[in-house]
């Protein structure tokens, strides 16, 4: 029983950390010419940022469809492509920018 707990961790833990480097090539491939991830500015907002103030859902919804969401955001025009990306490369990239921030960084790390 114990072992079987440790190797779900253990699979949690790989698949977890697989999505997120994942995540990070969609960013570098698809986002990077647009969004920052260390407080930088460009044409839209850092990715840093939205990660403290945004869930996971809604930044995948949001990458998937800006122009369906973009007022329930607050912008008062949409200024962003709808890019042909995979409904998993939407999932792995939301779940790189959600990692971006610090405090869950740490919990990450504390799994492991
Ligand atoms: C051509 C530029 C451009 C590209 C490429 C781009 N975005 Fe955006 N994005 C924007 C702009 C500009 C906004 C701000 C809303 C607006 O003005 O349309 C935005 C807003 C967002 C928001 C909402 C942020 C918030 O909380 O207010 C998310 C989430 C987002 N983008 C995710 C992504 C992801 C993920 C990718 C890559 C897969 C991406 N964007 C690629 C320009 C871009």
């Amino acid at each position: 029983m114990k072992n079987l707990i440790l190797l779900l961790i253990l699979l949690y833990g790989t698949s977890l950390n697989a999505d997120i480097s994942k995540g990070k090539a969609v960013y570098a491939a698809n986002c990077a010419i647009c969004h920052t991830v260390n407080g930088g500015s460009a044409l839209g907002p850092d990715f840093n940022i939205v990660s403290y103030t945004r869930a996971k859902e809604q930044i995948a919804g949001y990458a998937k469809d800006p122009y369906s969401h973009y007022k329930a955001f607050g912008y008062s025009a949409n200024a962003m492509p709808t890019l042909p990306l995979e409904d998993q490369e939407f999932k792995d990239v939301a779940d790189y920018i959600d990692s971006l921030q610090p405090f869950k960084k740490w919990m990450i790390k504390k799994k492991h």
